[in-house]
């Protein structure tokens, strides 16, 4: 266990908090609660003017007394068959002393909701689009090079990994809003990228295993074990749990020409390239293709054959056309095009102008890495590549790789940003 997860473990015990993703909302109260038949709601009318109704059926689904709620797992225990859909309340009350909504149902179970608790789960179109931002997390801020010239993080690896939160939380904030940190004076040896993966979420395994590591070997199984140059790319785009964050640490750089890092903001390429050419924006986003590795991975634990396929659109939108994710992998991408003939060229346009503009100097960062160097970004969002360099006998470029999920990295995100606001 690492220092920072005794620390999270520890504050877990504190005390849940009513809000599921701590944002402090101002106090709102309730001055009246109206039984409205007619729409099969409670009207709550708030001490800020505004009247937010409550379904029937939600106030039972959601109650929270000892037998709906289980008060240590922080979880519904009421089941859906107990769940009457068309129940209407016997009675409703506003308790304003308590500050809570107390609801008594036909069968005489009483339900008290706080108010405070109910504003932050209101059915009012603005505050649910509110609520469902706020899952993302802190807004993405797209970049080209000169905009990440000033604004890459350096995070020292000692702070990071030994538990102070707000060099954790920078790294964290970061990483969602940009897409890429550097952690520099990590250890030169490999267990870095799990301490840092075990810090920033779980580390991930995959057929190459728990981590992996990055250095020209005879008959290697990926091109990423040669010396060649490798085009702006995201990993493993067969998965369709393709990693959400991947760690590359520079264990020995190469001395010489050569091994230089790159990295460029796919969503910001993405949106020149629906502003310059909507029809292939349209295409890579409703077009897919076909990804697959296929081989034996030796050195892992699990010394394993692998045979993936997966077949995705470079780019996902959501449902108000902002970019969600990116994905593409040149040498991985299959030999299938599965795709109507009069697609074919067009798609090679889409995958030309994609790289193309990656690639582009006012785009992409170019850096070496230092020995103990640990870039850290969103394998969904920023291509990462190197150039090129000549493998001789002096001179072994050696990197260690891994990855972690969203969902952790979220996860860890809400709990170190909840710390630091109840630090006295
Ligand atoms: C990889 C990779 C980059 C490098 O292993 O996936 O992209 O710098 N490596 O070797
Ligand atoms: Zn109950
Ligand atoms: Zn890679």
């Amino acid at each position: 266990m690492t220092v920072l997860n005794v620390i999270l473990f520890l504050s877990f015990w504190k005390r849940w908090k009513p809000s599921d993703f701590g944002q402090p909302a101002p106090l709102h109260q309730v001055v009246k609660a109206v039984n409205n038949r007619t729409s099969g709601c409670v009207d709550l009318v708030w001490n800020f003017g505004s009247v937010t109704p409550f379904p029937y059926v939600w106030l039972r689904d959601s109650c929270l007394c000892p037998d709906c709620f289980h008060p240590t797992t922080l979880s519904r225990s009421l089941r859906i068959d107990q769940l009457q859909v068309d129940i209407e309340p016997q009675s409703v009350q506003n308790d304003s002393a308590a500050q809570q909504l107390v609801v008594t149902w036909p069968d005489g179970h009483v339900s008290r909701y706080p108010h405070q608790w109910l504003r932050e789960r209101s059915f009012a179109k603005r505050d649910v689009k509110a609520r469902r931002k706020q899952l993302d997390g802190p807004k993405t801020v797209l970049w080209d090079r000169a905009t990440m010239d000033r604004h890459l993080l350096h995070v020292d690896y000692d702070r990071l990994v030994g538990g102070d939160l707000a060099t954790l939380h920078d790294a964290l904030h970061h990483l969602i809003v940009y897409g890429l940190v550097l952690v520099r004076k990590a250890p030169t040896d490999f267990g870095a990228v799990e301490e840092i993966g075990e810090t920033l979420g779980h580390v991930r395994p995959t057929h190459y295993g728990k981590t992996f590591r990055v250095a020209s070997k005879v008959d290697a199984n990926n091109l990423a074990y040669t010396a060649n140059e490798l085009a702006p790319h995201m990993d493993l785009t067969y998965y369709e749990y393709m990693p959400g964050v991947q760690m590359l640490h520079c264990i020995s750089q190469h001395i010489g020409d050569g091994g230089e890092s790159i990295f460029s903001d796919s969503f910001h390429v993405a949106e020149v390239i629906r502003a310059r050419r909507p029809d292939l924006f349209h295409l890579l986003a409703t077009v897919p293709f076909e990804f697959a590795d296929i081989g034996e991975e030796a050195e892992s634990r699990s010394r394993c054959r692998f045979h993936k396929i997966h077949e995705r659109t470079m780019f996902c939108i959501d449902e108000d056309g902002n970019i969600t994710q990116v994905a593409t992998n040149n040498p991985v991408r299959s030999y299938r095009l599965n795709v109507p003939l009069e697609l074919v060229k067009p798609m090679y346009e889409g995958l030309r102008m994609f790289n193309d503009l990656c690639r582009h100097p006012d785009n992409q960062l170019t850096f070496k890495m230092d020995n103990g160097d640990v870039a850290v970004f969103n394998n969904r969002r920023v291509t990462h590549g190197r150039l090129g360099f000549t493998v001789t006998e002096d001179s072994q470029r050696t990197l260690e790789g891994g990855y972690v999920d969203w969902d952790d990295i979220m996860c860890r995100y809400r709990i170190v940003t909840d710390l630091l606001r109840e630090r006295p």
